[in-house]
């Protein structure tokens, strides 16, 4: 299979798809630049998107490798003009201070509470375990996955 999905748009993989990584191809061809690129060796996990609903670094990974698979990157998960309900904890629980770490930290969120919405607070920082923030010293950003899980929860729904 040649094709793959982002964000629901289906693309063509072509010669050049062996020559860069899933990282690239979404900032520099798509400008989806919520995708950041702090250290484009995998060791950050600003890079981090989904892949089949399975939060993956975006640089570690060629783009060929993305063949028939569907990739969610943090530009949509708000709709129609609405937070989604983890960027919405992230506001509400202050888990930001310069931001640049926060999409990757929402996508590895959102790739746990899609498969488990009632994690501990040990299960959250093992899910977020390869996401480094410089500013916030993590204790708020427990917090905002914690009160996503709870919302979840309480609307049956991850959205
Ligand atoms: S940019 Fe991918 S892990 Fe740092
Ligand atoms: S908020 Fe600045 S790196 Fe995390």
């Amino acid at each position: 299979m040649n094709t793959f999905t982002v964000n629901g748009t289906a693309y063509a993989l072509d010669a050049s798809s062996r020559e860069q990584t899933l990282m690239h191809f979404l900032r520099e061809e798509l400008s989806l630049t919520g995708t950041k690129n702090g250290c484009a060796i995998g060791q950050c996990g600003s890079c981090t998107v989904l892949v089949n609903r399975k939060a993956v670094r975006s640089c570690t990974i060629p783009l060929h490798r993305i063949a028939g698979k569907h990739v969610l990157t943090i530009e949509a998960l708000s709709q129609d003009g609405d937070l989604h309900l983890i960027q919405q904890a992230f506001i509400d629980a202050g888990a930001l201070q310069c931001g640049f770490c926060t999409p990757g930290m929402i996508m590895s969120s959102y790739g746990l509470l899609i498969s488990d919405p009632s994690p501990t607070r040990e299960e959250i920082r093992l899910a977020l375990r390869g996401n480094i923030c410089r500013c916030t010293g993590y204790q708020q950003i427990i917090d905002a996955v914690e009160l996503a899980a709870l919302r979840v929860r309480e609307l049956g729904t991850i959205l």
